[in-house]
C-alpha cells in the first residue's frame, strides 16, 4: 500500500520542481463507454493516482503552491445517499480532507465557478493537453472564464505539458512502489502456474486464459493488459489476443500476462513446450532466447545504457541465428544489415511501474538513458519464425519463442521481481511434465 504521506511527498517534489509561480491541474480518468450503458471497468488514470491515490472518477487535482489556505485541492463528486444506492460509495470532499492528505476539496459541479480565480496571477500552467477531448474544452473554459472575470483576470502566459515534471519523478520507484510491483509479479507467476495446469493438448487458448484470469482475480489483481495466449503458429503474432486456437503436443504455447495490484504492472511472457518437452528445433531457438535474456539482464545495472539489454540480446540471439544457419553471413554483417530483425522485430524492454509500457525517457540530451537505481524494466528477448517464411526449411517455421521479466535496478545489481517463475529450460520442462 502507499501511505498517503508518500502521496503527499510526490505532490511536494512536483511543486517544488514547478516552482512557485505554477498551478498544476491533472484529472481523473472518464469512465468509458462499451457500449449504450455498459462501462468498461473503470481504471484510474496513471498520473492522477501517483498524485491523489484517490479512485473515483470526476475529480480534478489542482496542486498551486505557495497558497497560504491549502496548496493541494481536489474537486470531486458529492455524497449523494441516491446516487450511492445505484452506483456504489462516494468519497465526498470531507474524506478527500481526511482521508487523503487534500489541503482543501469542493464539489465538481462548482470547479468553473472555484477554479479559474485559484489561477489567478500564476504565471505557468502545468497540465496535459490534446489528450482528453472535455478536458482540454474544460481548460479552454477556465480560461474564458479568468479573462472574464471583473477587471480582466491575468490568464497564466505559458501551459507547460506536465508530462516532462512528473514522468520524471514516476521513473524512480520508491520502496513502497516495489513492494506493489513484488506483489504483481508474484500473482502474474502464479496465474502462469494456474494457466500451465490448464494447458493439457487439445484445450482451447481460451481454457487457459480462463485459468490465468481466475488466478489473477483470486488474488484481488486484474490483468495489466489483455493477455496474450497463444499455441502453434499463433505464437509468431505478436499481439495475439483472439485465443480461439487449440493446444496440440509438440506445439509451443506463448503466455504474455501481467497482473496489475493497486494500478502497479507486472508482465511477464513464457514459452512452454504443450506436453512437456521441447521438439529440437524448439530446444535449440528456446536455448538462445534463454541466453540472450540472461545476458540482457546483466546489463540491467546502474550506470548501464538502457539499449544495452538489447545490444547484448540482439549479439546473442544474432550469434545463435547464424550457427543454426538460420542467418546467413557473419553475425557483424546480420546485425549491420538488420536482417535479423525479421526473425526479432521488437526491443528487449520497456519501464514499467503503473503503465505497463511506464512513463519516462528513453533518450537524455540524445543519448539512451543511463540506468539509476529505482527504474524497472522488462526484458523480453523472443525469436519468431512465421509460418510462411519459405526462406528456412519447413522445421524451423511457425515458432515464436519469447522470455519476459521485470528487473528492477539495485544498489547491487539486476533484482529480479519475476523470480518466482522458471526460465531455464530444463525447470520450464519439468513444471510443464508435472
Ligand atoms: N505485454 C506487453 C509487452 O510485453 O510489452
Ligand atoms: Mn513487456
Ligand atoms: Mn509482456
Amino acid at each position: 500500500m502507499i501511505a498517503p504521506a508518500e502521496f503527499a511527498r510526490r505532490r511536494g517534489e512536483l511543486m517544488q520542481m514547478a516552482g512557485v509561480d505554477a498551478a498544476l491541474v491533472v484529472a481523473a480518468a472518464p469512465r468509458r463507454m462499451r457500449n449504450a450503458d455498459a462501462a468498461w471497468p473503470y481504471r484510474q488514470d496513471s498520473d492522477f493516482h501517483y498524485l491523489t491515490g484517490f479512485p473515483e472518477p470526476d475529480a480534478v487535482l489542482a496542486l498551486l503552491p505557495g497558497r497560504a489556505s491549502g496548496q493541494a485541492v481536489l474537486f470531486c463528486r458529492e455524497r449523494d445517499p441516491a446516487r450511492e444506492r445505484i452506483e456504489g460509495a462516494r468519497i465526498g470532499p470531507e474524506d478527500a480532507v481526511a482521508r487523503f492528505g487534500m489541503d482543501d476539496a469542493f464539489p465538481i459541479e462548482d470547479i468553473d465557478d472555484i477554479l479559474p480565480g485559484m489561477l489567478e496571477g500564476r504565471t505557468r500552467l502545468y497540465c496535459h493537453f490534446g489528450r482528453e477531448n472535455e478536458f482540454d474544452a474544460q481548460l479552454l473554459r477556465w480560461m474564458r472564464r479568468l479573462r472574464a472575470a471583473r477587471g480582466g483576470g491575468v490568464v497564466p502566459r505559458e501551459f507547460v505539458a506536465l508530462g516532462h515534471l512528473l514522468h520524471e519523478l514516476r521513473l524512480y520507484k520508491s520502496p513502497a512502489e516495489l513492494a506493489l510491483m513484488k506483489r504483481a509479479a508474484r500473482i502474474a507467476a502464479e496465474a502462469q502456474r494456474a494457466a500451465l495446469r490448464a494447458a493439457r493438448p487439445g484445450a482451447a487458448e481460451y481454457e487457459v486464459e480462463a485459468a490465468l484470469l481466475h488466478a489473477m482475480r483470486a488474488h484481488g489483481a486484474v490483468p495489466s493488459y489483455p493477455p496474450i495466449v497463444a499455441a502453434g503458429v499463433n505464437t509468431c503474432v505478436m499481439h495475439y489476443t483472439a485465443s480461439r486456437g487449440k493446444l496440440a503436443r509438440g506445439d509451443l504455447l506463448l503466455i504474455d500476462a501481467g497482473a496489475e495490484v493497486e494500478c502497479y504492472a507486472s508482465d511477464i511472457t513464457r514459452t512452454w513446450p504443450v506436453g512437456g518437452r521441447f521438439t529440437r528445433e524448439q530446444r535449440a531457438l528456446y536455448g538462445i532466447v534463454e541466453d540472450a535474456q540472461r545476458a540482457a539482464i546483466g546489463e540491467v545495472r546502474a550506470g548501464c545504457p538502457f539499449t544495452a539489454a538489447h545490444d547484448a540480446a540482439t549479439r546473442v540471439i544474432v550469434r545463435g541465428l547464424c550457427a543454426l544457419g538460420l542467418l546467413d553471413g557473419s553475425p557483424r554483417a546480420a546485425i549491420r544489415s538488420g536482417e535479423y530483425k525479421r526473425f526479432f522485430p521488437h526491443k528487449t524492454g520497456h519501464w514499467i511501474g503503473l503503465d505497463v509500457h511506464d512513463v519516462g525517457d528513453y533518450r537524455v540530451d540524445d543519448q539512451p538513458r543511463v540506468l539509476e537505481p529505482g527504474m524497472v524494466v522488462t526484458v523480453e528477448p523472443g525469436i519468431y519464425i512465421a509460418p510462411d517464411d519459405t526462406t528456412v526449411p519447413a522445421k524451423w517455421r511457425g515458432v515464436g519463442i519469447r522470455i519476459e521479466d521485470d528487473v528492477a535496478v539495485g544498489a547491487r545489481g539486476p533484482e529480479l521481481l519475476t523470480a518466482a517463475l522458471p526460465r531455464r529450460l530444463d525447470e520450464v520442462e519439468a513444471l510443464c511434465a508435472a
